[in-house]
C-alpha cells in the first residue's frame, strides 16, 4: 500500500525486498556509512522538474529559488538543466555563483538588501533586482554610480491576493512588508525610470509559497499583466514580467500536487496578451520532494496515554513542523513490522514545539530503527540552525544508483571554530 503511494511523493521512491531505496540507492546503507540524521536528495527528480517548469512556460526563464536549499550542488543540477536563480542575500549568491549559475540568469528580491549585498550584486553583474521600496532604489543608483555600472530593475508589486496558504508565507497580500501595492507602484517606476544608472525593465510579483490551488496566480498574474500594458503605454520599456514561485508540493497522501503545466494553463491567457520575457522563481517545486530526512530512533517510550518515538533528528534539523505545524509524512526505511501504533514522532530538543509528527499512525519502530521523512528537500537544510548546539546533518546526492556526500556532517570543532570568538 505504502510502496504505491511514495511514487506520487518521488517516482524515485520505493521499497525493494522490504528495504527502501532513493534513485537505486538503499538508505540504510546510507545512512550506515554516513550516519544520522542525513538529508538525501534524487538529482533526476530536480532535473525533472527544472523541465517539467521549461516544457510548460517554452522561452521563460526559471530562476530555482536558492532559499529552498541552497547546497551548490543542488543548485549546480538545476543549472545544469538551463536553471538560473532567484536570491535573497549576498550568502545565497554566492552559493548560487558557486554552483556554476551565470550571474546573467540571477535575480534578487529582497526588503532587506544590505549596502555590502547590494555592492557584491552590483559588481557580480547580475540579471536584475527586484526592488521593493523607494529608499531601495536610491541606495542601489547610489551604488551603481559609484561602481560604474548601469543596473536592471523590475519592481515587486503587491497584487493584494490570497494564496490561500499558511498567514506565514503569504506574501502578496496589502498587509504584507513585500513590494509596493500595486494601486501606487506607477509612481515608483516613474521614480527608478528618472535615476541614471538605472533601467527599469519588468514587473515581479511573488503572492505565497505552498500554494495548492493556481486560482490565485490566474488572479495575481492578470493584475500584473494590466499594469505592464499601462506602463508600456506610458512609454516604459517593460520587457518582463516575473510571476514568482510558490507552487505547492504533496506533503500529505491525499494532497494533489498542482503540475507546471496547471499553472501554464491558468496564467497563459493573461501571459499572452503581452510578448514579454516570462521568469520564475520555483523553489520547493523543484527541490521539496526531491529530498527527504533519515533519522534514528533512539528511544522508544510509553507513557500508557501516549506512546512517543525519540529520534536524532530535531526542530534544529527540520523546523516547518514546529513553525508551521506542517505536516511531512514519515515512513520505516526498514517495512518489516506488521504492527502499527499511534504515536509522537519528537526530537531531543528541550522544548515541547519540538517534534516531526504528531498522533501518527506508524509502524511500531524500535531503538536503532531508522526513519525517513518525505518532502524535506525544501526548507528542511535551509532552514536548519545549531540550536542546543547540535551539528547541522550531512547532505548527499543520489542519481542512477550512486551518490556523493555534498555536504559532511558539522563537526563540534566547526561550531567551536577559535575564530568564531
Ligand atoms: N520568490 C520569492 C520572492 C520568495 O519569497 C519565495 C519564497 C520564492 C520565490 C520561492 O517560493 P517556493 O516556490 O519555494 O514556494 N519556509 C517556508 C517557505 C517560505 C517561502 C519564502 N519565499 C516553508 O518552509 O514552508
Amino acid at each position: 500500500m505504502e510502496g504505491s503511494l511514495l511514487k506520487e511523493f518521488n517516482p524515485y521512491l520505493c521499497y525493494k525486498n522490504g528495504s527502501l531505496y532513493l534513485e537505486g540507492v538503499s538508505l540504510s546503507d546510507l545512512a550506515r556509512e554516513i550516519g544520522t540524521p542525513l538529508y538525501v536528495y534524487s538529482a533526476s527528480y530536480i532535473r525533472e522538474r527544472v523541465r517539467a517548469y521549461y516544457e510548460a512556460f517554452p522561452g521563460s526563464l526559471v530562476c530555482y529559488a536558492v532559499k529552498a536549499n541552497f547546497n551548490p550542488e543542488v543548485i549546480r543540477v538545476a543549472g545544469e538543466e538551463g536553471a538560473g536563480a532567484d536570491i535573497v542575500s549576498g550568502g545565497e549568491l554566492l552559493c548560487a555563483l558557486k554552483g556554476g549559475i551565470d550571474p546573467e540568469k540571477i535575480v534578487y528580491a529582497g526588503v532587506g538588501k544590505t549596502r555590502e549585498e547590494l555592492e557584491l550584486a552590483v559588481d557580480k553583474e547580475i540579471l536584475m533586482f527586484n526592488v521593493e521600496s523607494e529608499e531601495e532604489i536610491y541606495v542601489l543608483n547610489d551604488i551603481a554610480d559609484r561602481i560604474g555600472k548601469r543596473v536592471r530593475v523590475s519592481v515587486r508589486v503587491n497584487p493584494d491576493v490570497d494564496p490561500k496558504t499558511h498567514p506565514y508565507i503569504a506574501t502578496g497580500l496589502r498587509k504584507s512588508k513585500f513590494g509596493v501595492d500595486i494601486e501606487n507602484a506607477k509612481d515608483l517606476f516613474k521614480k527608478a525610470a528618472d535615476l541614471k544608472n538605472l533601467d527599469v525593465v519588468g514587473v515581479h510579483c511573488h503572492i505565497g509559497s505552498q500554494i495548492l490551488d493556481v486560482s490565485p496566480y490566474e488572479e495575481a498574474v492578470s493584475k500584473v499583466v494590466d499594469l505592464c500594458d499601462d506602463l508600456i503605454r506610458e512609454g516604459f520599456e517593460i520587457r518582463c514580467v516575473d510571476i514568482g514561485g510558490g507552487l505547492g508540493i504533496k506533503y500529505r497522501p491525499e494532497d494533489r500536487e498542482p503540475t507546471p503545466g496547471d499553472l501554464a494553463k491558468a496564467v497563459r491567457p493573461h501571459l499572452s496578451r503581452l510578448d514579454l520575457q516570462v521568469i520564475l522563481e520555483p523553489g520547493r517545486s523543484i527541490v521539496g520532494n526531491a529530498g527527504l530526512l533519515i533519522a534514528e530512533v533512539l528511544f522508544v517510550k510509553n507513557k500508557g496515554h501516549k506512546h512517543f518515538i525519540i529520534v536524532d533528528a530535531g526542530m534544529n534539523d527540520l523546523i516547518r513542523p514546529s513553525i508551521y505545524d506542517a505536516y511531512h509524512h514519515i515512513v520505516p526505511v526498514e517495512d518489516r513490522d506488521e504492527n502499527y501504533v499511534i504515536a509522537d514522532i519528537v526530537g531531543p530538543i528541550c522544548e515541547t514545539g519540538d517534534f516531526l509528527a504528531k498522533d501518527r499512525r506508524i509502524r511500531d519502530l524500535r531503538r536503532g530503527d531508522l526513519i525517513a521523512v518525505l518532502s524535506a528537500g525544501a526548507y528542511g537544510f535551509s532552514m536548519a540552525s545549531h540550536y542546543n548546539v547540535r551539528p547541522r546533518p550531512a547532505e548527499v546526492l543520489v542519481e542512477n544508483g550512486s551518490y556523493r556526500v555534498i555536504r559532511s556532517r558539522e563537526t563540534y570543532e566547526y561550531i567551536l571554530y577559535e575564530k568564531n570568538y
